[in-house]
């Protein structure tokens, strides 16, 4: 679904503005379970699909020992995420580029393990995304994502607006079967409740153990986020953005929404 960007910044804008190390819920338990689910073993080639900070990427590649391709839509991410790889000494073990994950800049065939945490909901065409990696699998290699999923029936209005809110496109668990199916991917397992339970969403820190969403960020962190939030939206941003967050945190606290993790087998 094409979102059109009525409600921004979205929550998924001010996430990413925030500086938080991982953009995902279930924060290095859910990344650690991604690595197993997939099989990752040392020497495998994984690429790590709109890798964000690089806090997964460096993850699987210094405990899984695999070698990891970053891509991200972001230059700015993409800078982030290299100056943290090399500040971890994993020069020329992991490596981050620019690109878009609806047309991949990568052979056919070519990775063990494509992954996406929390990515394939946000471009335009999430179709195209799962299409895209599934091409540069290798046949019989593993696809691993985990993404927004509905939890209780909505009207098609209430997801649209909670989908511009939020800045990713949910979709319905069978929505998401069928997608990957429809990409090629096969012997497909799910872990659905486990990563939709609430809490799951504040587990953003790796540092930090998290109990809410108010502990997320400090209160320093929270001073920096508003001021890039005013710097880049404005005093209207700024407004939007407590009003966005106030929405979606209802919506997960009332279990609308959850996460799902998939993984499937390019056939
Ligand atoms: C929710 S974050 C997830 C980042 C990372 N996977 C994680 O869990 O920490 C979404 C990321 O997707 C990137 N992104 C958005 N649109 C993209 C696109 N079309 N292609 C590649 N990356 C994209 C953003 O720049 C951001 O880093």
């Amino acid at each position: 679904m094409k979102r059109i960007g009525i409600h921004k910044p979205t929550l998924e804008d001010v996430i990413e503005v925030s500086g938080v190390e991982m953009l995902h819920p279930g924060g290095l338990e859910l990344t650690r379970r991604s690595a197993e689910i997939a099989g990752m073993q040392p020497g495998m080639k994984v690429l790590d699909v709109s890798s964000g900070r690089g806090t997964l990427a460096i993850l699987y590649t210094q405990e899984y020992g695999v070698e990891v391709t970053g891509l991200d839509l972001s230059e700015e991410m993409i800078k982030i995420a290299s100056s943290n790889a090399l500040s971890k000494g994993l020069e020329g073990r992991v490596a981050f580029i620019q690109g878009d994950s609806q047309a991949l800049p990568f052979s056919d065939n070519r990775f063990d393990v494509v992954i996406n945490e929390c990515a394939v909901g946000i471009p335009d065409d999430s179709q195209k995304v799962l299409d895209e990696m599934v091409r540069v699998v290798k046949p019989g290699g593993t696809i691993v994502i985990h993404e927004s999923t509905w939890r209780k029936k909505l009207s098609d209005d209430e997801k649209t607006e909670l989908s511009e809110r939020y800045g990713t496109t949910p979709l319905e668990y069978d929505e998401w079967m069928s997608m990957l199916e429809k990409a090629g991917v096969t012997d497909i397992v799910s872990e659905f409740e486990e990563w939709s339970k609430p809490e799951m969403f504040w587990k953003l820190r790796a540092e930090r153990d998290v109990r809410s969403f108010s502990e997320v960020l400090t209160l320093s962190e929270r001073l920096t986020t508003f001021k890039r939030i005013l710097g880049k939206y404005g005093i209207k941003g700024v407004i939007k953005a407590a009003e966005n967050e106030k929405i979606v945190r209802r919506t997960i606290l009332e279990e609308k929404v959850g996460y799902c993790l998939f993984k499937g087998i390019k056939g």
